[in-house]
């Protein structure tokens, strides 16, 4: 089995930090054409000049911020001009922090709701000219907190859910269109800010490695490989699904390392 891709134009939206920039730098080293966006331009410049050198035969960045629809809409329109249409388009923009419900202001609530789902509906729509038709490949980069409640996560539980369900509902949507829409649900992933903001001890870090029955933490690559399966031919009938890439954490192990971060939830004060 070989998967070849070094025809394909993606898109990660977010890809300039973390697991987005892990799938963007798969994608470079096999040889596509890849486009990252995210809000700082100091991130997107220095990751376009990784992907040039880690072999993608084109690479470009815009910034903007998905919160914004004109802002996001014009920079996708500059990176389809650049580009042409896209074949594979990964939307994994996020934000989170840890606080209890009653340490939560309703603004704090927005703006990770605002950034995870309104912005990955803003996505579908600024991308919707460009993406192939028939053909294209739409990933979102969803969470286990949209499938297991965890407590200090309201906002990202209640976001990531919506987040799936734009996957389901669009895979009906678009797959007429011969456009598939799937959502990759990564585990607890190494070096990456989601650890840092999340596991911020390391207590904390070792309770949730245990708690994976692998017994280890991902990293960037366990993920891009999903994403690079998910935009080849082998997976020409794979559309409205929601998979997890997290060594059988939702199984269970991830509701036990959220009852073990209670302690450390209950000190966090209201900022
Ligand atoms: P990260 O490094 O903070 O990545 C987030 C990316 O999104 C960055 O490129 C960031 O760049 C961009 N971004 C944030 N807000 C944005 C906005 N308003 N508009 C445009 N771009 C924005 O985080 P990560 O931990 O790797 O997480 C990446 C994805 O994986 C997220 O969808 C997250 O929910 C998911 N996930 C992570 C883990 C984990 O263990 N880390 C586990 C499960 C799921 P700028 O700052 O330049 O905007
Ligand atoms: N606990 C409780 N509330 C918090 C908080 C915390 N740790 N951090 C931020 N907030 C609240 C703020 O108090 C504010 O609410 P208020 O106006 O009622 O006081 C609200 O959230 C927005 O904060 P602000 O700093 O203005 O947000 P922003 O729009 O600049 O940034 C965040 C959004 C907060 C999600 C920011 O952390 C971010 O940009 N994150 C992107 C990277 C990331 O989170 N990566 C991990 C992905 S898994």
């Amino acid at each position: 089995m070989q998967i070849k891709l070094e025809q394909q134009k993606v898109v990660v939206i977010g890809g300039t930090s973390g697991i987005n920039r892990g799938i963007a730098e798969a994608f470079a080293a096999q040889g596509c054409e890849v486009a990252v966006l995210s809000r700082s331009q100091d991130k997107v410049d220095e990751t376009v000049q990784a992907l040039s050198k880690l072999g993608a035969s084109a690479a470009y960045g815009q910034s903007a911020d998905v919160r914004e629809f004109a802002q996001l809409e014009a920079a996708i329109k500059r990176i389809a001009e650049q580009m042409g249409s896209f074949d594979t388009v990964i939307s994994g923009a996020a934000g989170n922090f840890l606080a209890l419900a009653d340490n939560m202001s309703p603004n704090g609530f927005k703006s990770v709701v605002d950034i995870d789902l309104l912005g990955s509906f803003h996505v579908v729509k600024a991308i919707s000219d460009y993406i192939k038709s028939p053909g294209g490949s739409l990933m979102h980069i969803s969470a286990p907190q949209a499938l297991l409640p965890m407590t200090g996560q309201i906002h990202v539980c209640a976001a990531k859910a919506g987040v799936d369900m734009l996957t389901k509902t669009l895979a009906m949507e678009w797959g007429r269109k011969g456009i598939r829409v799937n959502s990759v649900v990564p585990g607890p992933i190494t070096g990456t800010e989601g650890e840092k903001r999340l596991l911020p001890t390391a207590e904390a870090q070792e309770a949730c490695r245990r708690s994976v029955p692998l017994q280890r933490f991902g990293t960037p690559q366990d993920i891009a490989n999903m994403c690079l399966f998910l935009a080849s031919e082998y997976a020409s009938y794979v559309n409205g699904a929601v998979i997890p890439v997290d060594g059988g954490w939702c199984q269970g192990g991830a509701a036990a390392a959220s009852a073990a971060m209670e302690p450390l939830l209950q000190s966090l004060k209201k900022p």
